[in-house]
């Protein structure tokens, strides 16, 4: 004898198999999204008074009973039955327990299949909130770090190698307009999640009754509904969206780690990062690890993975639902939970990251201003090409004498130009070597401060 939801003994004369109930139960990930599901029924139930298919006084008993189960939920207190295979179909249960007949109505016209959809856009929505007030801090700190900072020197890299001096704010703040750029995509993902609310798509073909879809979405905080009932409960693109921002998110969390981790070795030595998030060696005494980042670098993998979870699960997948959609929830919150808790940890490890400005300052070399070379040689009349082959003659000459650029005799730098003169020295200095980059998105202090400016702007407005 079944007591499914979608039982009947005639055509289910027989108790599911064992195994496949295991399979097909999935609210133990589910019951994440019961208060969204007690708020669809609550909205809903409004709907179907209105649409008189319950009476004023059934839709007091529904939402009471509603409440309580919201409540009962809460606490702990509610007793669970082997039958319950999700979130709807207990809820539902819940109901009909305690209220009876009335509410054997609350899934007039409704399906699990856009209710399901319905729980989880409101469970996005709330997440992405989530997310988007952790970056507003996250962001906070970025900045926070560059301003005291900006006086900052060190080494800029690319391929790893040392390239031209840059300010340590510039670095940070470059990670900070990724992470700008992640707030807008998932802000754009809100928008279009707020515009589409499912309920009244029914099954497949929508709903007979005189639900007002419009009215239900105003009442479940949404902006507007979805356009195409088919189209409406076959939808996951939101959720590969989700986990498509997210990858990205841990992505940049990732390289940013990377550097952390390759600065705070000793042979860079350029930052240090707190106790509070290392660990030491069971063996080797005097080992700091940095666990805190290389597990957010490592959980990137994961995060990924989820979204080819949910791409490949979309993949020759036919219209409207099919069961294989049921793991787009673990997905889902999987990828919420690593993401919330790596950008706590960087926001930890950058707020009390120690920034070694000796060391920094130290590891710059004369030759990283061999660029300024060929410019100044640009300024002198010279085509560029040429003015980089002059540089990087005086470059080899330097390094074959052993010397750094700078205490090249000009004799020397003649040798290679005669457009070379006295006021060459005047290069060498790495804080004018900065500074020439005045132009927007540049490393001088004047540009590093617009970008703080423009960042702050953005994150208080987040
Ligand atoms: N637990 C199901 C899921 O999350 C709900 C939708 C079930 N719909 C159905 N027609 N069996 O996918």
């Amino acid at each position: 004898k079944t007591s499914k939801l979608w039982g009947c003994d005639g055509r289910f004369a027989r108790q599911m198999n064992d195994n496949l109930a295991q399979l097909n139960n999935s609210l133990h990930i589910d019951k994440r999204l019961v208060q969204e599901d007690i708020f669809g029924s609550f909205a809903y139930s409004k709907s179907l008074c209105q649409a008189q298919i319950i009476q004023p006084n059934e839709l007091e008993m529904i939402q009471s009973a509603l409440y309580e189960i919201s409540n009962e939920w809460k606490n702990g207190t509610v007793v669970l039955k082997d039958d319950d295979e999700d979130i709807h179909s207990a809820n539902e249960r819940l109901l009909i327990e305690k209220i009876g007949n009335v509410g054997r109505k609350i899934h007039t016209g409704r399906s699990r299949n856009d209710q399901v959809i319905l729980d989880m856009k409101l469970w996005i929505k709330k997440a992405i909130s989530d997310i988007l007030e952790i970056f507003s801090t996250f962001l906070n700190v970025i900045i926070e770090k560059a301003e005291e900072n900006i006086d900052i020197l060190m080494p800029g890299y690319t391929h790893l190698q040392r390239a031209q001096p840059i300010r340590v704010s510039h670095w940070l703040l470059s990670y900070g307009f990724f992470f700008q750029a992640d707030c807008e995509r998932l802000k754009q993902i809100f928008e279009r999640v707020n515009l589409s609310m499912p309920l009244g798509s029914g099954a497949i073909s929508g709903n007979p009754f005189e639900i007002d879809r419009i009215e239900l979405a105003k009442n479940l905080n949404f902006r507007g509904v979805t356009m195409n009932s088919m189209n409406a409960v076959s939808d996951r693109d939101f959720v590969c969206e989700f986990n498509f921002v997210a990858s990205m998110i841990s992505i940049h969390l990732s390289r940013l780690s990377e550097d952390l981790i390759l600065y705070s070795t000793k042979e860079f030595n350029y930052i240090k990062l707190s106790n509070e998030f290392c660990t030491g060696s069971s063996l080797m005494p005097q080992k700091f690890n940095a666990d805190s980042i290389e597990l957010v670098r490592g959980t990137t993998g994961s995060i990924i993975g989820q979204l080819m979870n949910i791409l490949t699960t979309l993949k020759g997948l036919p219209s409207t639902y099919n069961k294989d959609l049921q793991g787009d929830k673990e997905s889902m919150f999987y990828v919420y939970d690593k993401i919330i808790l790596s950008l706590k940890v960087m926001v930890g490890v950058i707020d009390t990251l120690e920034i070694f400005k000796e060391n920094c300052w130290n590891a710059l070399s004369y030759d990283m201003l061999a660029t300024d070379l060929a410019y100044y040689l640009v300024r002198k009349g010279k085509a560029f090409r040429d003015a980089h082959h002059c540089a990087s003659a005086v470059v080899d000459v330097a390094s074959k004498s052993g010397v750094d650029i700078n205490k090249l005799p000009l004799t020397a730098f003649k040798m290679v130009s005669e457009s070379f003169n006295e006021d060459v020295y005047n290069i060498f200095s790495f804080e004018k070597s900065v500074e020439q980059y005045q132009i927007i998105g540049g490393t001088s202090k004047t540009s590093v401060l617009e970008q703080i400016a423009h960042l702050k702007e953005f994150a208080a407005n987040l």
